[in-house]
């Protein structure tokens, strides 16, 4: 069986490949197609790249002929499809890279797959599938008061250019499901968190902040709310919707875990503090001092709450790992993982690709 990955470099992705490379050994063969843009970062996935079931191609979903040539060199059976601009701060700065990537991107790699596993009468081969990861953002935003959630049937609203490309890619994903019977799932997924998370992400950038004695930059009045969940759970979904969704169907992903942002940047605070030594220097900085309310984000979503009903009912799928214990396991990673975090942060980590594989 046969994987293409895009994205594979990045937090979710490179999560997925390894909890894929875990779950099913030998028994399956990944290629990882990622272009390496700032959030690609290959020393993510440093202990597995010299598995012979895992190859690297540095390519830009954008660009038809690499995405062509690899359907034609290998005979893809799935597709999972992580590849895109994720930051909604970045993309209220510059939209078009989000529209270019994760639109057109996602158009080019519908295209590629379809030509390759069309059949001449317009049907498809036999156990081809093309999973579309998506989010939740492009349900909009839900009221204050826990009164509802985002169902699968609930229409999109997106507000953000990032929630707005992935609501268009989610459309033409739809397009060729409805136009030409396209095997295909979408999955719809709440806010992860998790080890290998770029720094720029709430999560991570608090952690990075509190350790270096830096402000933790809080939005607004910091009671918006999002849905948590651990990256490997998320990981699972996708790898349980992929055998066991329903094809043509979209599934939301997300394991009822609302919370305000103000809460989360405490509960942060604490576990750093918790898990730092007590003769690490960095321990005494730590504290809600360093709390600092900013400007507001530009058209923010006040709260994302996922109704995970359809995919545990249909696919079986619940969550394992409660926040209290994922929180605890990502600051512990973070701190364990200095070194990603440190080059990471300088910049280090994009010279890897030229070290591993500058000669191919
Ligand atoms: P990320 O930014 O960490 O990783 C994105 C990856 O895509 C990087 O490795 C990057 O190099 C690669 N990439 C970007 N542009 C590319 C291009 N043109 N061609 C090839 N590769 C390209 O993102 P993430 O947080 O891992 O998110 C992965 C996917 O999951 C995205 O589609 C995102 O919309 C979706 N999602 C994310 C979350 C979340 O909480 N992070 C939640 C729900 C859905
Ligand atoms: O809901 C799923 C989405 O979750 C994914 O589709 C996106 O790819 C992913 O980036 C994430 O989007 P958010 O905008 O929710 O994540 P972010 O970590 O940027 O922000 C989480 C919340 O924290 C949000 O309400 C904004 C706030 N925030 C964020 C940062 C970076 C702050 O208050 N301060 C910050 O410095």
């Amino acid at each position: 069986m046969t994987y293409l990955v895009t994205g594979g470099a990045g937090f979710i992705g490179s999560n997925y490949i390894h909890y894929m490379m875990k779950k099913y050994g030998d028994a399956i063969r990944i290629i990882n197609v990622d272009k390496l843009t700032y959030a690609g970062n290959l020393e993510n996935l440093k202990d597995i790249e010299n598995n012979p079931g895992y190859l690297f191609v540095k390519a830009d979903i954008c660009d038809a002929e690499a995405i062509e040539k690899i359907f034609k060199e290998e005979d893809i059976d799935k597709v999972v499809h992580f590849a895109a601009e994720s930051h909604v701060d970045r993309s209220i700065k510059d939209p078009l890279v989000f529209v270019k990537t994760n639109v057109v991107g996602t158009a080019v790699l519908l295209e590629c797959a379809k030509s390759a596993w069309e059949n001449p009468d317009g049907s498809f081969k036999e156990g081809k599938k093309f999973l579309h990861v998506s989010t939740d953002e492009v349900y909009g935003s839900l009221p204050d008061d826990d009164s509802a959630f985002f169902y699968e049937t609930t229409p999109y609203d997106p507000h953000s250019p990032y929630s707005a490309s992935k609501a268009s890619s989610d459309m033409l994903v739809k397009a060729y499901m409805d136009t030409y019977k396209f095997p295909a799932n979408i999955t719809n997924c709440s806010n992860n968190y998790g080890p290998y998370q770029f720094p720029e992400k709430l999560i991570p950038l608090m952690i990075n902040n509190a350790l270096a004695g830096r402000d933790l930059p809080v939005y607004g009045d910091g009671k918006n709310v999002r849905d948590w969940l651990y990256v490997e759970d998320h990981a699972k979904g996708i790898d349980m919707v992929m055998e066991n969704g329903k094809l043509f169907e979209t599934y939301n992903i997300g394991g009822h875990n609302e919370m305000k942002n103000i809460d989360i940047v405490k509960l942060v605070i604490k576990t750093v503090k918790e898990l730092l030594p007590d003769e690490d220097p960095r321990k005494k900085n730590v504290s809600e001092d360093l709390i600092k309310y900013v400007e507001d984000r530009k058209g923010h979503d006040r709260r994302y709450a996922i109704a995970p009903d359809k995919i545990k009912k249909e696919v079986g799928w619940q969550p394992d790992t409660m926040f209290a214990e994922g929180i605890r396991a990502t600051v512990k990673w973070y701190l364990e993982n200095d070194k990603w975090l440190k080059n990471v942060t300088s910049g280090d980590y994009m010279k890897y690709y030229d070290g591993m594989y500058g000669n191919r």
